[in-house]
């Protein structure tokens, strides 16, 4: 057989020619520190709540988020998003802005204890209203929350945050004006050093449903697509982290991840300056946790990839609940390079 007389072509093959290779070439890397560790806190002593759907994570009480936190920094994890279970829920989700709720008290026992931490608090009602909904209802079904009612209601409670010591508070709620209205109230109480972290680009997602279990916040009625985006939008996602930014956030957010890496992308391109956090949510570690557990997937290598993917796509930091786990596997992997 004659020899086949092969076309001049070019050879990238050897870039991947064994792991050395590989470790060299690697144009990403993970790194523990660019991670944040979300907590649910409930009131009590000695709680430990498995949620179902997210293997692993627990809703917890404050004695026992401050083992976590040390667990979490001993691994070089520095940034936790606090969310908190009210015992008690109103029409206005009055608990929001108690000082006695949990995440105010697991605030302060963080900043007394843990000097390396960075607490960010999640900012929204949905955890403390008796219907689930973000904010107060709008006489409207069709505009569900009534969003300039809401407003002032979510500056008390994340002035409630940065009171108790948060250096960031982050405003979930999708109500247009959150991130001003936050600001000109932490401005008049004193914290001009407070930062605002918006959920800028957040989107009306199926990928929210194992933490509606585990933050008990799903909407008693309706859905919540009159106030957070449609994933059909992307240009419409640039003007409310536009918006975000022109309101005086700190550093803004794409939420979910992995269904929106197009988004992180362009907005880390658009906005090269603001900070840019990506929330690797409930069902995405839901849905490799499932199928890792069947034995369909590899826990590891699926969820370093998907957070790869994340950081590749142009996340300064990801929010995820592997973030615990996958802080040790990158020390095995050197960041998360096989
Ligand atoms: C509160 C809030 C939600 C999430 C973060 N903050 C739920 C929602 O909007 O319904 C979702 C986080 C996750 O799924 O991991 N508004």
């Amino acid at each position: 057989m004659a020899p086949l007389n092969l076309p001049d072509f070019r050879r990238l093959r050897p870039l991947r020619k064994g792991r050395g290779n590989r470790l060299a070439n690697a144009e990403t890397r993970l790194d523990a520190s660019r991670f944040v560790y979300p907590m649910f806190v409930v009131n009590g002593k000695n709680i430990v709540q498995p949620i179902a759907a997210m293997p692993g994570i627990n809703r917890m009480s404050v004695d026992v988020a401050a083992s976590e936190v040390e667990n979490a920094l001993s691994r070089g994890i520095t940034q936790f998003l606090l969310f908190g279970l009210p015992d008690t829920k109103h029409p206005d989700g009055r608990n929001a802005w108690s000082h006695h709720e949990a995440v105010q008290r697991c605030t302060r026992m963080i900043k007394a204890h843990f000097q390396s931490a960075t607490v960010i608090t999640d900012v929204c009602l949905c955890e403390y209203t008796d219907h689930g909904h973000c904010g107060v209802l709008a006489d409207d079904p069709a505009v569900t929350v009534d969003n300039d009612a809401t407003l002032p209601l979510l500056a008390r409670a994340a002035l409630s945050h940065a009171d108790a010591g948060a250096d960031i508070v982050a405003p979930s709620a999708m109500m247009d004006g959150q991130v001003a209205t936050i600001r000109q109230e932490l401005d008049r109480g004193g914290f001009e050093g407070t930062q605002i972290l918006g959920y800028s680009a957040k989107y009306a997602s199926a990928f929210y449903g194992p933490f509606r279990e585990a933050a008990d916040s799903a909407p008693a009625f309706g859905d919540r697509r009159a106030y957070q985006m449609q994933p059909a939008q992307r240009s419409e996602a640039m003007m409310e982290i536009e918006a975000d930014i022109s309101e005086g956030a700190d550093a803004v957010m794409v939420k979910p991840a992995l269904a929106y890496l197009d988004v992180i992308r362009e907005a880390k391109v658009k906005f090269p300056e603001a900070p840019l956090y990506a929330y690797n949510v409930s069902g995405e570690y839901s849905m490799i946790s499932a199928a890792a557990s069947n034995g369909w997937l590899d826990r590891e290598t699926a969820a370093l990839e998907a957070l790869m993917g994340i950081r590749r796509a142009g996340a300064d930091y990801t929010i995820t609940y592997f973030a615990l786990e996958a802080a040790d596997w990158l020390r095995e992997t050197e960041g998360g390079i096989f």
